[in-house]
């Protein structure tokens, strides 16, 4: 038996066409583009079509039709669960997700891609005592996201900020929600299943659930100069500082300045957030210094998440709701992920090592 660390780090446990991330250099390619060609400048739809390449025997050359009509038909879920909107938002948007029957085609496929988009923004009006919007099928998803999200139209500017991020998001090598959703895929079980795997290891903080905690942490931190020792007095409980650390990137995440960089166009373009940008460039060199004296030899450098949610707070996302977002972008790699797997990959089922205790030997 072979045995890998209890995280599996560094354990290869699929061979896949659609990511690649290059911990060393900070270079995430997505079949054969780095990060860099696609955010900002591919909308999402194209880069879902991208991954689902040769999974899918009658993709379509484009995505957005199909794709604004799916938002439409997932639109008719919403209505039916008044209790939507006292759960937490991922909670609520895995129920109503959980209702698609389980399949392995494109329009399944299209209509999981629109769910988190449309129940997202279905779930934020309902909490705010406001009524869900309808789809608007002609509208980019992005822009209808915003639409829907607010019951009005978004700024060109927020509209690309909202489409690089989704871009930025789609997919990542074997992360764990991506794991989780090939696990199940791998059993055969069908793509609302494997989506749903997906869903629910995302949620967790160590992963997609960490930039609204990132936001929790700017409030307290409050100006510049307080951020030092306030994440000192934070590694002192020994807590994590959310935003930063990942088990692959040894240097800066390319999604962290993606990110940044939209942010920085959306402030520059919008004129709001500026000062909240100031706040976090602060929070980061602050963190990066305390974690680089306190963990010398393990190299924490920021991960997507900080970015993350500066962008979305700047677009109006309530931070409860920043999972269901991350998820409306990583859905598009589930679904490939899932089809790769359950196409060509085996059952994924590894060992474990037994160290409980064993009947007793009769003397
Ligand atoms: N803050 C403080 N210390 C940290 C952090 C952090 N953010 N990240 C890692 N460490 C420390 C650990 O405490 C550990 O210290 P020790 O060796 O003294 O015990 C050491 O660094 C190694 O930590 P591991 O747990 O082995 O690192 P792992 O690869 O499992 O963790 C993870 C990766 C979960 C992302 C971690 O860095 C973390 O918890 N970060 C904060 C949460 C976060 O930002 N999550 C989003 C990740 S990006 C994404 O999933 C989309």
């Amino acid at each position: 038996m072979i045995e890998g660390a209890d995280g599996l780090d560094g354990v290869v446990a699929a061979r896949t066409v659609l990511s690649e991330v290059d911990g060393e250099a900070g270079r995430l390619l997505i079949r054969g583009r780095t990060l860099d060609d696609l955010a900002g400048s591919w909308p999402f739809e194209a880069v879902a079509g991208l991954l689902w390449g040769g999974f899918f025997p009658d993709l379509p050359e484009r995505l957005d039709q199909p794709l604004g009509m799916a938002r439409q038909a997932v639109f008719a879920q919403v209505a039916a669960d008044p209790d939507l909107a006292k759960r937490p938002p991922v909670e609520a948007v895995r129920a109503l997700m959980a209702r698609l029957p389980d399949g392995d085609d494109l329009s399944l496929a299209l209509r999981l891609t629109a769910a988190p988009a449309v129940f997202t923004s279905a779930v934020i009006r309902l909490q705010a005592g406001a009524h869900p919007v309808a789809p608007d099928p002609a509208l980019s998803h992005a822009a209808d996201v915003l639409r829907m999200a607010r019951g009005a139209a978004a700024e060109p500017a927020e509209i690309a900020a909202l489409d690089a991020y989704l871009v930025t998001v789609a997919d990542h090598g074997l992360n764990a929600s991506t794991f989780a959703a090939r696990v199940v895929a791998s059993t055969q079980a069908g793509l609302t299943s494997a989506v749903l795997a997906g869903l629910s290891a995302l949620k967790g903080p160590l992963h997609g659930g960490a930039p609204g905690p990132v936001i929790d942490m700017l409030d307290a931190i409050g100006a510049p100069d307080l951020a030092r020792p306030w994440l000192e007095r934070a590694l002192d409980r020994g807590d994590r500082l959310m935003g930063f650390g990942h088990r692959i990137y040894r240097v800066r995440d390319p999604r962290a300045d993606a990110l940044k960089r939209a942010v920085g166009d959306l402030a520059g373009r919008s004129g709001s957030s500026s000062g909240r940008l100031a706040l976090a460039e602060a929070v980061e060199a602050a963190a990066l210094a305390v974690l680089g004296e306190r963990k010398p030899g393990r190299s924490l450098q920021t991960n997507v998440e900080l970015y993350t949610a500066l962008l979305l707070e700047a677009l109006g996302f309530p931070p409860e709701a920043f999972t269901c977002v991350f998820a409306m972008g990583r859905v598009a790699g589930w679904i490939a992920h899932a089809r790769e797997q359950s196409a060509g990959g085996r059952l994924l089922r590894p060992q474990s090592r037994y160290v409980g205790p064993r009947p007793l030997e009769p003397a």
